[in-house]
């Protein structure tokens, strides 16, 4: 049986480098695959698990692709400049009009459908467990100022069920 693994390892580097440069958010399902860049998002506990909450706003492809029967999504964690062309272009592109596959490149997670992309420092696999879009009703005016069109953000809970950093 494999030891545990560490959910929490390099958590304080990998939020710092998610908020400073972004990570890649990926998913698969039966509607396709797809990437796109994030920059918000938390590693949290609840239900006596680790996860991973990201939030995905509604036009994005990448929300087609969960509502196409995801169960799962990873997130690829570069630290510094890498890939650092490669998340402009997946936070710039729309995987409607682009083969982001042609960007990065794909490779098997362990425990999930979801790919990650190679060449990462920290990686997360997570099974979604709850889907949870944000409310503009309970909004004050500082943060729904993030928000031009009613588009707000769903959150997708992601239980962690592997880490693996390389550091
Ligand atoms: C640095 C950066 C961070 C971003 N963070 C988010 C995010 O947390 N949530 C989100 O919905 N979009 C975010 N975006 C925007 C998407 O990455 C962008 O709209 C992308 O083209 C969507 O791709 P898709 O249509 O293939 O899903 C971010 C973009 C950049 C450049």
């Amino acid at each position: 049986m494999d030891a545990p693994q560490d959910f929490t390892m390099l958590m304080e580097k990998g939020m710092k480098e998610l908020s400073a440069h972004g990570a890649f958010l990926s998913v698969k399902s039966g509607a396709g695959t797809n990437t796109m860049t994030i920059s918000w998002g938390f590693v949290g506990f609840i239900w006596g698990k680790w996860h991973f909450i990201t939030v995905v706003r509604p036009q994005r492809y990448t929300k087609e692709i969960l509502d196409g029967g995801a169960d799962s999504f990873t997130v690829s964690i570069p630290f510094g400049d890498a890939l650092k062309e490669e998340l402009a272009v997946c936070g710039t592109e729309s995987g409607r009009d682009t083969d982001k596959s042609k960007t990065v490149r794909f490779i098997p997670a362990g425990r999930v459908e979801s790919p990650v992309v190679e060449g990462c420092h920290l990686y997360y696999e997570c099974r979604i467990n709850q889907i949870q879009p944000l409310d503009g009703s309970v909004m004050p005016p500082e943060v729904l100022q993030f928000y031009g069109a009613g588009d707000y953000h769903i959150m997708y809970f992601g239980e962690i069920v592997s880490c693996h950093g390389y550091y």
